[in-house]
């Protein structure tokens, strides 16, 4: 595992370098992207390279960690509009190459489907996370085997609070979500981790530094063979 620490501005550019050496290597490679404040920069880098045409996703694939569940793609807050209006509708990505979890059909055979597209696809070759307060990768909350694989989430009270700026009350938060599991993700060849802000500095400390256990799914990142994490100082400071 590989720590970089920088200021968030930096960090969006080292990571989105990540991606144009990637595609340069590999046009076609597999990206597994995630939603969330914390991508935000690094998309804005994406775009920006793209621009100036330092970057194509023309043969690029991609796979979501998630989507809420009971909301359908159309919904202002699902995953598949955040990353339309943040990433996908600015760059040369072809819209059939894109693939999000169902947030309707949460049917076995879907969550069996979501997994079957990635090895289709030939796995993931570079898998963006972000980390919850508690410790969670994608919607994998604390608890969640290691083992798992795409899968029906209850969100825990915890997750639905921080997401709750985004809807317009708290009732209004699903309940629910789909996401890669931890297997899943730890399947990839190479992962991306980005960590901004003091609120993170706990669940990051944890995920690095204390016991690999599913009480802290991001601790899993310990056993995986190419990690790099991103910090800004706040996120790092308690190291
Ligand atoms: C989003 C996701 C989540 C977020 C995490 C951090 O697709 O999978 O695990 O990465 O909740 O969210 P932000 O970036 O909003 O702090």
């Amino acid at each position: 595992m590989r720590l970089i620490f920088d200021t968030p501005e930096n960090i969006a550019l080292r990571a989105a370098k990540r991606y144009s050496d990637l595609l340069a290597a590999k046009p076609n490679a597999v990206l597994a992207f995630a939603t969330g404040s914390t991508p935000l920069g690094l998309y804005k880098q994406l775009i920006e390279l793209y621009r100036n045409k330092e970057i194509s996703f023309k043969e690029a694939i991609t796979f979501n960690l998630d989507e809420y569940a009971g909301i359908g793609r159309e919904h202002p807050q699902s995953y598949y509009r955040f990353m339309m209006e943040h990433l996908f509708s600015h760059i040369d990505l072809d819209p059939s190459r894109i693939h999000l979890p169902s947030g309707t059909d949460v049917s076995d055979a879907a969550m069996h489907g979501y997994e079957d597209a990635i090895k289709s696809a030939g796995g993931i070759d570079l898998q963006l996370l972000g980390i919850g307060n508690n410790g969670h990768i994608g919607f994998n909350e604390p608890g969640t085997p290691f083992a798992s694989q795409t899968h029906l989430v209850t969100l825990s009270d915890s997750t639905r609070i921080a997401n709750a700026r985004f809807f317009e009350t708290m009732d209004k938060v699903p309940t629910r979500a789909v996401t890669m599991g931890i297997r899943t993700v730890m399947n990839a060849r190479s992962i991306i981790m980005i960590a901004l802000g003091k609120s993170k500095a706990a669940a990051v400390h944890s995920a690095l530094f204390g016991e690999v256990t599913p009480s802290c799914p991001a601790s899993v990142l310990q056993l995986h063979p190419n990690v790099e994490v991103y910090l800004d100082m706040a996120a790092g400071g308690e190291f």
